[in-house]
């Protein structure tokens, strides 16, 4: 018989390592907060046609890549791969438009792809990210990335760089790829299998080919996308750059940045950890001003990013970031047998309501095996609790981390744990 066990590229996050999520995500609320952004859920599963028509039929994940399903009724559903499509249903949906003509978004959950799993990279993953709708202007673009990196700089992580690049409006991106079709045409018999089917589709997509002999002839004959911009696609990305300057942010500019997904316009930039392996994107985005328009929404131009939680935690653990697992245990008690549990109850009911965290014996341990279990807890005050204890009224509070014993009435318990 198979043993039940999670499926391939899934994982637990288990109880001693959630305190390295919540790090995260305490980090994540606070700087979210200081940008004023607010938080929007939407559900795990859309419409498959949700993200073919956004994400793009073309792109990896829409192509190769989605848990998609169908239901009783015959609908064709999908877990959700990507969340930028799924924030645009709801601002359509909800009329996001009515409330404000801007919008600052941002998201944490799980998506689902079906790659090959390898280190950072699972089949069901979590993201963290930005959308801000509704404003056309470089500012946005800059105030995304601004929060992109602040994210790294509260967390204190070191190894990352930032990589931007423009790759234009529509219209000047059509005309590009006709420039680079030009330039590829002679070489395309040379180019591998993926490459030649993609100089018909999604040329740009060549930029991303990790085949040695592809990336070679990309850089002896694609002209740079940045040469071909229009007068205001430049203006915009000049802006871009002269606002991370004054932000004091530091940027590679990378004309080959061209992003796996089918809505951006203009901006897109990526976060890599230098001391990351293969997968090295902590973090994608840029601007996608015709995906709210190409989803039946009102013309919306907008601008976010997403990162992945997983590949942070990595980067996190290679530069040692995470503090030992702080013990939330405030109190200890350790019954000597089931009649004191009983008597010290209403007192430990009244610390927990108060907010107090306590722990009461449920394993009737020896007080030999309690201590252990107080020491491997990190518990800040032990307390014994013997028929002596209960019918003095007084405890002796033992702190373990100092060593030190005091003892106190029951009702001064609180005094003690509060300092
Ligand atoms: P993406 O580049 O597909 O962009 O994903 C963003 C980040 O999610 C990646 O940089 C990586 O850290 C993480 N990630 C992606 N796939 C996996 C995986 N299989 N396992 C672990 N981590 C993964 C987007 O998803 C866009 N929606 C970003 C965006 C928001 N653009 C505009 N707004």
């Amino acid at each position: 018989m198979q043993k039940l066990r999670t499926i391939k590229g899934t994982h637990d996050i288990l109880p001693w390592n959630i305190y390295k999520w919540q790090t995260i995500e305490s980090v994540l609320r606070k700087v979210f907060a200081s940008y004023t952004c607010k938080e929007v859920r939407t559900p795990v599963f859309e419409r498959t046609k949700l993200f073919s028509r956004g994400v793009g039929e073309f792109s990896d994940i829409v192509s190769k890549e989605m848990y998609s399903f169908e239901d009783k009724g015959g609908d064709s559903l999908t877990l959700r791969p990507e969340l930028t499509a799924s924030v645009a249903r709801s601002y359509i949906q909800h009329n996001y438009q009515q409330e404000s003509s801007l919008h600052k978004l941002w998201y944490f959950g799980p998506l689902f792809r079906q790659e090959r799993p390898q280190a950072g990279r699972q089949r069901q993953f979590h993201q963290y990210g930005i959308e801000l709708i509704g404003s056309p202007y470089p500012e946005a673009d800059a105030e995304a990335i601004n929060i992109a990196c602040s994210v790294y700089r509260k967390l204190g992580l070191k190894n990352w760089e930032l990589h931007i690049n423009s790759i234009g409006s529509i219209e000047a991106r059509k005309i590009y790829m006709n420039v680079l079709r030009d330039s590829l045409h002679d070489h395309k018999s040379e180019l591998c299998e993926t490459c030649q089917t993609r100089y018909e589709g999604n040329i740009l997509r060549l930029f991303d080919c990790k085949n040695p002999g592809c990336q070679d002839i990309m850089k002896k004959h694609a002209p740079s996308i940045l040469d071909h911009l229009s007068v205001e696609d430049k203006d915009h990305f000049d802006q871009v750059k002269r606002l991370l300057d004054a932000a004091g942010i530091d940027y590679i500019v990378d004309s080959t940045l061209v992003r796996g997904l089918d809505y951006y316009t203009r901006t897109t930039f990526e976060i890599k950890g230098t001391a990351l392996g293969a997968q090295d994107a902590l973090c994608g985005g840029g601007r996608y001003d015709k995906l709210i328009s190409d989803l039946d929404g009102p013309e919306t131009p907008a601008v976010g990013f997403a990162a992945g939680v997983e590949r942070l935690i990595l980067a996190m653990e290679a530069e040692e970031l995470f503090d030992t697992d702080r013990s939330s245990v405030d109190l200890y008690i350790a019954p000597m047998d089931i009649a004191c549990l009983e008597g010290i109850t209403p007192v430990v009911h009244n610390l927990r309501e108060k907010g107090f965290h306590v722990h009461l014996e449920l394993m009737r341990r020896s007080v030999k095996a309690m201590m252990r279990d107080a020491n491997r807890q990190n518990a800040r005050w032990v307390a014994v609790v013997g028929e002596q204890e209960l019918q003095s009224g007084n405890l002796k509070l033992k702190n373990m981390q100092e060593n030190i014993q005091q003892e106190t009435s029951l009702n001064e318990i609180e005094n003690i744990l509060t300092k």
